[in-house]
């Protein structure tokens, strides 16, 4: 649906729900994530979880399958759209680690960036981001994010506590205006 130079975001299809599964599973893509603690997840509770939510009818959200040369590399997307605000939340997660460090994710991040701003009329895209996570955070800057604010060794991670950085960017601002 959204096409960059090397990177497409489309819907996400019962047939990545394996490759979700092990990226949902894997330690360090857990880790980096950033959301909840790493719980073990079972395949057959993302297919339920997923025919539970197609069989619900209404439309798919804002969330992205990241393709990458033809294959499922992750997901992204925004949440918290607020219709009188104009703002949504930024999350991804790309858990195929042989594409990290490639720049694959800041392409997804523009793409998104783009989505929101020109196709949704968003005014303002926010995220948060442990403060160790330094890939995510130079991915986020080279996309127009600065730093906003930062919740002192807000979270538990990996046997000890970090920062929580809150980095927002706002339509005005963003690069591809
Ligand atoms: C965060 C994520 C989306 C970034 O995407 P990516 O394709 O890996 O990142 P990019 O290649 O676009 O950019 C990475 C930047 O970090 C730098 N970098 C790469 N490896 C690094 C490392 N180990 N430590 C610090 N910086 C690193 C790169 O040099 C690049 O910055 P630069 O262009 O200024 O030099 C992806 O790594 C990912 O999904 N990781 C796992 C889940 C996660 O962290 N999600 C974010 C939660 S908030």
């Amino acid at each position: 649906m959204l096409q960059g130079e090397r990177v497409t975001l489309r819907g996400i299809t019962r047939d990545d729900l394996p490759r979700l599964w092990a990226f949902n599973n894997d330690l360090a893509v857990e880790l980096a994530g950033g959301g909840d603690p790493p719980i073990p997840q079972a395949l057959e509770r993302l297919r339920a979880e997923f025919d539970r939510d197609v069989a619900g009818g209404g439309r798919d959200g804002a969330r992205f399958a990241i393709e990458v040369d033809g294959r499922f590399v992750g997901q992204c997307g925004l949440a918290a759209i607020e219709e009188t605000h104009r703002t949504a939340m930024l999350g991804i997660a790309i858990g195929d680690r042989e594409c990290w460090g490639r720049g694959y994710g800041r392409e997804a991040v523009r793409l998104l960036l783009d989505y929101a701003f020109r196709l949704r009329n968003l005014r303002r895209v926010w995220l948060w981001v442990h403060a160790d996570n330094a890939r995510a955070i130079a991915a986020y800057r080279a996309s127009g994010f600065v730093e906003e604010g930062r919740l002192r060794e807000h979270v538990w991670s990996n046997g000890r506590y970090v920062d929580a950085v809150q980095m927002g960017v706002l339509r005005a601002e963003w690069p591809g205006a």
